[in-house]
């Protein structure tokens, strides 16, 4: 019986809106993702690698199971959630975020009110995050529903113990259509940008990389960043930046006694630039709130968390600017694949309790080590 040799899957790359100069989303048409051939496998694992997000419209009948397939593409040997078992931490900041499938517990629901039944879970409250809970000085309630903030950009990772995943997976199950928002830095830049309310906003960590000076590249290339043990435990209580990239150092991280027991074999030393498997190229990729020290090309360890903070966000804050931020408008069916190795990503926007929003979210942490920056 002859096979098709080719895949009728097509990949068309999503314009940035006017004065953006983001690079990357791409929409992929002509798929059946419960159906698909080794064909149309590479040609999504590519595209994934080339526009690292990858959006399919229409995808409202896409079971968990096929949701979990589909992500695992990107790494056939994973097998878990993410993070694992350690969001059962209740002092985790990201517990109150997530509930899981019983069916596929690779599979968390997210989003916002009260939800009577969902695959398998029953009568659900979900929260959609809201800086205020994350950052040191919020936007005040007067403003609160026409602006907001990056909530807080990140890796979907662990960060202890577990690999990062290699691709996260969101799928867009129901979405409350209101006002779009302004998102503010306030920072001192007056950078903005206008978003739909409940965007999830990407960047690029290669463009990140490139547009530092050669100076920092090659420090970049050179430093590896020790991240915190039980890391979101370890920040609970403290707080962030208003631009959602890494924390304001006011002591507030608990210290090892307040956590649970360590294992330094755990602990996750990264280097500061991933390498995309299929175009080597190198990405800026730092979870900037669970850092705790770096390690420099001679050894020499920064331990003051002040001046890592200073100097990782030094390095990525000419990656947000406005102009390089792709912006989400999310429509019900919307299918998004990313590449958690070459993108930062931030959760935005309020919504009122009425205001239902339901996401499902998929990754497993990864079977893979981090791809090193040298050559
Ligand atoms: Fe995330």
């Amino acid at each position: 019986m002859p096979h098709a040799t080719t895949s009728n899957i097509t990949v068309h790359p999503i314009p940035p809106r006017p004065g953006a100069t983001y690079t990357i989303g791409a929409e992929l048409h002509g798929t059946n993702l419960s159906s698909l051939s080794p064909q149309d496998e590479e040609v999504i694992k590519h595209a994934l690698y080339t526009h690292q997000v990858i959006l399919f419209k229409n995808q409202s009948s896409l079971t968990p199971a096929a949701q979990f397939a589909v992500t695992r593409l990107f790494d056939p040997l994973a097998t878990s959630y993410g993070h694992g078992a350690t969001l059962d931490a209740k002092k985790s900041i990201l517990h109150p975020d997530l509930k899981t499938i019983p069916s596929q517990p690779q599979v968390q629901v997210i989003g916002n009110g009260f939800v009577p039944e969902y695959e398998g879970l029953k009568d659900i409250t979900l929260k959609h995050p809201h800086h205020r809970t994350f950052h040191a000085t919020p936007v005040t309630e007067k403003d609160d529903r026409n602006a907001t903030r990056f909530y807080r950009w990140h890796i979907d990772a662990a960060l202890y113990d577990l690999d990062p995943p290699m691709a996260t997976s969101l799928l867009a199950v129901k979405v409350p259509r209101t006002q779009a928002q302004t998102l503010r830095y306030d920072d001192g830049t007056g950078d903005e940008l206008r978003v739909p309310r409940g965007s999830t906003v990407f960047v690029s960590g290669e463009t990140m990389y490139d547009v530092l000076s050669d100076a920092d590249k090659a420090f970049a290339r050179d430093t590896r960043v020790v991240y915190a043990a039980h890391p979101y435990i370890w920040m609970s209580g403290a707080r962030s930046r208003s631009t959602g990239l890494g924390m304001v150092s006011e002591d507030r991280e608990l210290s090892p006694s307040q956590l649970p027991p360590i294992d330094v074999d755990k602990i996750k030393t990264l280097p500061m630039c991933w390498k995309n498997p299929v175009t080597g190229k190198l990405a800026l990729q730092i979870h900037p709130s669970a850092v705790q020290k770096l390690i420099l090309k001679d050894g020499t360890v920064v331990d003051d968390l002040e001046r890592v903070r200073e100097i990782v966000y030094r390095l990525q804050r000419p990656g947000i600017a406005p102009e390089l931020v792709y912006a989400v408008d999310w429509e019900e069916g919307d299918f998004a694949v990313f590449n958690n190795r070459g993108v930062l990503h931030s959760v935005t926007g309020s919504f009122l309790p009425e205001e239902v929003r339901v996401f499902r979210q998929c990754n497993m942490a990864a079977s893979q080590l981090v791809e090193r920056s040298e050559a």
